[in-house]
């Protein structure tokens, strides 16, 4: 437990894209979005917490340029600045993730806080320099002490849920570690938004999945929807994001609304928590 309540980041805000389900878009919208904030001229860090490391992929982090990773932040408590590297978006940067991310659980079990880790690590540097306008975070598809420490570091929450028949599945359970988390170490943690991913408009069930979705969900659920859109998977092979990929595919369209739709609920969110 933290002593007392730090603030992460300063003017940093610090978002967490979480949903223990796998392939339901947490990267692919980590990726665009990103970029998407800062071609508007935002300075952006993702930290790929996942050993699969398919962010890193997806902007082109070679393998020798994962040595140091996002594990060597959160177990050799690295400092930021030697951890980041440059990417070919401007004003993208990136916390690689290599396969030693996988033992996390394994490295901190029997280390004391160990679900503040990350918070600690990025905690100074972060309001020190103020170097960032938005930190994304894309976790693994697990609840895990990853997702956790995560979870503890964030600002805001986004959820994506694929419009597909199980996409309320796990939700629950993940609320209530959200809301553990909020009452333990990090009361400010807010969900930013749910967001529906692939959505394909000719198929029935995805609409009512839709329907669902916003009716049990209500306000949480951002209005702007991914569609399923073949641009957006085909990028990661060309090391791109899909908004660089191709600007004018549907996919991308939807993930510069989201761009701005995510913008306004930031001011929002931040207002009502005052
Ligand atoms: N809107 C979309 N349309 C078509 N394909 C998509 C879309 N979004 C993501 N994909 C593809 O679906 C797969 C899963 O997406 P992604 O990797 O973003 O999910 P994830 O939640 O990060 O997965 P994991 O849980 O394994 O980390 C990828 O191959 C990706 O390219
Ligand atoms: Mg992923």
């Amino acid at each position: 437990m933290l002593n007392k309540v730090e603030e992460v980041g300063g003017q940093t805000n610090l978002i967490t894209v979480v949903n223990q389900k796998g392939g339901v878009g947490k990267t692919t919208t980590v990726l665009n979005l990103a970029t998407c904030l800062s071609a508007a001229g935002k300075k952006v860090l993702i930290i790929d917490l996942d050993s699969q490391g398919n962010a890193s992929t997806g902007l082109g982090i070679l393998p020798e340029d994962r040595k140091m990773s996002s594990y060597d932040l959160i177990i050799a408590e690295e400092k930021l600045s030697n951890v980041l590297k440059e990417t070919k978006v401007p004003n993208l940067f990136i916390v690689p993730a290599n396969s030693d991310l996988a033992s996390v659980d394994m490295d901190l079990v029997n280390t004391e806080q160990k679900a503040v880790r990350l918070r600690r690590c990025l905690i100074k540097e972060l309001s020190e320099t103020r170097k960032f306008d938005y930190v994304f975070m894309d976790c693994p598809p697990a609840l895990n002490l990853l997702t956790v420490n995560s979870l503890v570091s964030a600002k805001m929450v986004i959820i994506p849920l694929q419009t597909e028949f199980f996409a309320l599945e796990g939700l629950s359970q993940l609320m209530v570690t959200i809301k553990e988390i909020r009452n333990t170490f990090n009361k400010e943690l807010r969900i930013l938004g749910v967001l529906l991913t692939m959505f394909d408009k000719r198929n029935n069930l995805s609409i009512q999945i839709e329907e669902d979705v916003r009716s049990t969900l209500s306000d949480l659920v951002f209005n702007t929807m991914i569609p399923r859109n073949v641009k957006l998977s085909e990028a990661p092979s060309y090391s791109l994001p899909g908004v660089i990929y191709d600007r004018k595919c549907l996919g991308s369209i939807a993930y510069q609304k989201l761009a701005a739709e995510f913008l306004k609920r930031e001011r929002n969110t931040l207002s009502s928590t005052g």
